[in-house]
């Protein structure tokens, strides 16, 4: 018996890796079998014009571009804590969660768990652990569209964060690991400014309380930070799993990053510290809502001046899991910055061979067919509008 699936997605625009072209993808057992400039409609068959006993898919001229690869988002635990002190059944969220992702065009999600607890922190020692648990369960039930893996982010100026991050030792799901220091004075928030508008807003806190919880912040990090910074590269390499630095702001901070092995640099905060990361090989990360807002939510560079600089590879849906396809379509139309395949390329291929995936990031023959069906009618709307997703060949979406 011949289980061999087949199927053809035809009459599209396919974003190759350095051009558009109009045609078909044949995909075979999951995998991307064959590219043509042929295209087949269910019609012409009706009419015996193709010969074809797969299933085609006629995708009337939308793009058909490869699924997106999402490095950085903290929305999982948007869905697990909806409100402050509400916890969502860990399951259910972790399907809205998934399904959210999946028709934002994304086939492979890294999920940031937060290890090591600060001051404001809102979660319990565990409930990490216990969404880790949960994802590992649902993979094994079936229930996920996406292919979820974890990326730790490790808040370096924690007490705790050594014996969080020893709850994950055997955990095979962990795929990347952040190094972060949120203290003020430095890094994402240079300017405390900056920092009192972020945090006095967030947690509603009088002048005097928050110059104690400023100068607590600051004590944390002079303790711990390079002890903990210097531990956790050094698991990270034992261990092998990829390592990112978090917004670098200085010359001296992506040197160290560079000491430490790093890989991927997130959000680095000044166009020098970019520069220098891009320069050394790391893959230079922002932030899809920074493009789409045209600036930084915490008053640092803009991604647009990054890419101007050619020195920004991957994009990061971070808190708007639509906005990675949606800044993809804003670099490229008019007025574009960049082509098409160039805006979708640091959403696809640069995440993964930044951290090591050749399988999947670009529509090529032998790779995994995760696939995006987009259209796209600026003259409407900037929103592109996601019409299926397929991971492996099997429709997700
Ligand atoms: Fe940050």
């Amino acid at each position: 018996m011949n289980n061999r699936s087949e199927q053809i997605f035809s009459n599209a625009q396919i974003v190759l890796a350095d051009a558009v072209v109009t045609g078909s993808v044949q995909v075979v057992d999951g995998l991307i079998k064959d590219i043509s400039e042929s295209v087949f409609t269910a019609a012409a068959r009706q009419r015996g014009m193709a010969k074809l006993s797969a299933n085609i898919i006629d995708c009337h001229e939308d793009f058909l571009i490869p699924g997106l690869i999402e490095l950085h988002t903290d929305h999982l635990e948007t869905h697990y804590s909806p409100r402050p002190g509400v916890r969502w059944s860990v399951m259910a969220a972790i399907q809205a969660h998934d399904a959210q992702i999946a028709a934002a065009g994304i086939t492979t999600v890294y999920d940031c768990l937060r290890l090591g607890r600060d001051e404001d922190d809102k979660f319990e020692s565990g409930e990490m652990l216990a969404l880790a648990a949960a994802l590992a369960k649902a993979r094994e039930q079936n229930r996920l569209r996406v292919e979820h893996r974890l990326h730790l982010r490790c808040e370096v100026s924690a007490s705790d964060v050594l014996d969080d991050f020893s709850e994950f030792e055997n955990n095979s799901d962990v795929g990347l690991v952040s190094l972060m220091d949120h203290a003020p004075g430095q890094r994402q928030f240079t300017s405390l400014e900056a920092y009192a508008r972020y945090h006095k807003t967030k947690n509603k806190l009088s002048d005097e309380a928050f110059e104690d919880y400023m100068s607590v912040r600051i004590n944390a990090s002079r303790k711990y930070s390079t002890r903990h910074r210097k531990a956790l590269a050094n698991l990270c390499a034992m261990r092998k799993i990829p390592l990112a630095s978090h917004d670098d702001a200085t010359l001296a901070h992506v040197d160290e990053s560079i000491e430490y092995g790093v890989s991927l640099a997130e959000f680095p905060t000044t166009l020098d510290a970019a520069k220098a990361s891009h320069s050394a090989g790391l893959g230079v990360l922002m932030g899809a809502p920074n493009v789409v807002r045209g600036q930084s939510h915490s008053g640092n560079v803009a991604a647009r001046t990054l890419i101007e600089n050619q020195c920004l590879d991957v994009l990061s849906s971070d808190y708007v899991p639509a906005s990675l396809l949606q800044a993809v379509f804003v670099l490229c139309s008019e007025p574009a910055i960049l082509s098409v395949p160039e805006a979708v390329a640091i959403a696809t291929r640069n995440p993964a061979r930044t951290l090591g995936m050749q399988d999947r990031g670009e529509i090529n023959t032998g790779l995994r067919a995760d696939l995006v069906r987009v259209a796209h009618y600026p003259h409407q709307d900037s929103a592109p509008i996601v019409r299926g997703v397929w991971r492996d060949g099997q429709r997700v979406l």
